[in-house]
């Protein structure tokens, strides 16, 4: 059985309600999973850690994405490179989850050893003519910015992906990520399919009545209104935080701390949406009463007042202040099972307890991701029950997550499915 016969149609585009939630078998059924997989996880570039997971040469993560397993590896150049975690002899797993400081993989099953480029340098009792220049790891395709690892399973990668690191590597360059330091790490489940999650983040509808800690920080209205629902008071004092908002962007732009939205969907390969917004109460960073949280803030920047620096991309979100970075992605386990990560990146040379609180660091996005995930997991058990039905998107409030869908969808056809 299709996903298309399950829903009693012959192309995915029938079964679609444009503005509307997905079909129940998109959210549910396995065969759409793992045609999501392929397009959207093995064809397509993504984000699968930092470059703050393997900050010396030698170190190495273990990173798996449904039964692709991939070894990220800082070499002797200090570069970032990808291979297939596969060992070339007899194809063994060669590092169980992270290695640090190494100067060799040695395979554990027979000991063929490969050096930090994926050359095999040593495989014994293989004989004479035996020829270890085509028995080198092999090579995923891999990229960095900003501190973010992408890779692309697919030998093709689509070649759009250097006009959006290029837009990343611009905004994020004052934050010097890539020298960055993990300050708290932490990865959640999430029991709903991976596009509720993507869904849930990118709108805010839900903000006013899900968090507490993180509104306290956002302008209520920045998420978008229906103007027949906000009285005049309000509707005036948004002109002002507009006006007030609008300076402040043009002068972040003016000292070159590139604010200005971009949104990249519809026909594109590799989405982006990305702006800097004003943040509410003390203005700084997102934590309980917006103040910084980190005393040394990011990259060579004294400036406390940077803003929130928003980042979408296909399966990661991430929020960029002067004193500490929040970003999370997401990796498919199930139908209705993904894995969110996220990490709080501070500068390198911050010391826990001196410069920073942990807590006080930390509490607003935790909270906020346990509760995204009470979300996502009440929206499955509502999409995969009978009564459930397609419902509409507010183009006020939702526009986002039906451009969002637009390109899931357009992505999904321009691979015949
Ligand atoms: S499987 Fe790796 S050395 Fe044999
Ligand atoms: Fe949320």
């Amino acid at each position: 059985m299709t996903i298309f016969s399950q829903v009693n149609a012959s192309k995915l585009s029938d079964t679609v309600t444009p503005g509307h939630t997905l079909p129940a078998a998109l959210y549910i059924s396995d065969e759409a999973f793992q045609i999501d997989m392929d397009v959207f996880f093995f064809k397509s570039w993504i984000l699968v850690g930092f470059e703050a997971d393997i900050p010396e040469e030698g170190d190495a993560r273990v990173v798996d994405i449904g039964n692709a397993s991939v070894l990220l590896v800082r070499d002797d150049d200090e570069n970032v490179r990808a291979f297939h975690n596969s060992c070339r002899h007899r194809g063994s797993r060669l590092v169980e989850d992270r290695v640090e400081g190494i100067s060799r993989f040695v395979c554990p099953y027979h000991q063929w050893t490969y050096d930090l480029e994926g050359n095999l340098v040593h495989a014994p009792h293989m004989g004479q003519t035996f020829d270890k220049t085509c028995h080198s790891l092999r090579p995923v395709n891999v990229r960095t910015a900003g501190g973010m690892i992408f890779i692309c399973l697919a030998e093709d990668a689509p070649a759009d992906i250097d006009e959006v690191l290029a837009e990343l590597e611009t905004r994020l360059a004052p934050f010097d990520l890539s020298n960055a330091k993990i300050a708290f790490d932490q990865t959640i489940t999430e029991e709903g399919n991976w596009k509720l999650s993507v869904d849930n983040n990118r709108e805010c509808y839900h903000c006013e009545g899900s968090h507490p800690e993180l509104i306290n920080t956002f302008v209520g209205l920045d998420i978008g209104f229906d103007p027949e629902d906000v009285s005049a008071e309000e509707l005036r004092d948004y002109e002002r935080h507009c006006i007030d908002a609008a300076a402040q962007v043009a002068e972040w732009e003016a000292r070159g701390y590139v604010s200005h939205a971009i949104e990249r969907y519809d026909g594109h390969e590799t989405l982006l949406r990305t702006q800097r917004f004003v943040i509410s109460g003390a203005g700084e960073s997102h934590t309980l009463d917006g103040a910084a949280a980190v005393r040394k803030l990011l990259g060579e920047n004294t400036d406390p007042k940077l803003g929130d620096l928003h980042i979408h991309l296909s399966n990661a979100w991430h929020h960029a202040f002067a004193d500490h970075a929040v970003f999370s992605y997401l990796v498919p386990v199930s139908p209705t099972r993904t894995a969110l990560r996220t990490v709080w990146l501070v500068n390198k040379d911050a010391v826990e307890g001196v410069d920073y609180d942990l807590e006080k660091l930390t509490e607003v996005w935790i909270a906020t991701n346990q509760q995204d995930a009470d979300l996502v997991a009440l929206a499955q058990k509502g999409v995969q029950s009978f009564g459930y039905r397609p419902g509409p998107l507010s183009p006020f409030t939702e526009r986002t997550v039906a451009v969002n869908q637009e390109w899931y969808l357009e992505r999904l056809r321009a691979h015949g499915y």
